[in-house]
């Protein structure tokens, strides 16, 4: 069902946990499955320096949850902003058709956290 990216991903995830230092936190939970995950950015000038992650959910969305993390780290926040739920699918080399909506979980959540840190909510959390 999975491909082995997603399960050496899903073995072994990177970045996993809190960071208790962090710029920005934002969070995302699927209605469709009750899944949510929770993401940390560390920030200097602009650009993510630092990022962990906490899920609940699925061997999909950890895995996604994981390569996000290796994906933004260094970037700016406008080229992370950039990123999509299928261009982390695609870094997984593809998700099931069934379980592609996982990958929203992580993009959505870094998008998010991204949006708190420009209004200036930095460490509030929001719903
Ligand atoms: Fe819920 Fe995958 S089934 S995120």
């Amino acid at each position: 069902m999975y491909n082995e990216r997603v399960v050496e991903h899903f073995s072994n995830p990177r970045n996993v946990g809190e960071l208790p230092d962090a710029d920005a936190i934002g969070e995302n939970g699927s209605f469709k499955c009750g899944d949510t995950m929770k993401i940390y950015l560390k920030i200097k000038d602009d650009r993510i320096v630092d990022v962990r992650f906490l899920t609940f959910g699925c061997g999909a969305a950890i895995a996604s949850s994981s390569m996000l993390t290796e994906m933004v780290k260094g970037k700016t926040l406008d080229e992370a902003m950039e990123i999509t739920n299928q261009d982390v699918a695609d870094e997984l080399g593809g998700l099931p058709p069934l379980k592609l909506h996982c990958s929203n979980l992580a993009a959505d959540a870094l998008h998010n956290a991204i949006e708190n840190y420009r209004k200036g909510k930095g460490k509030i959390e929001t719903a």
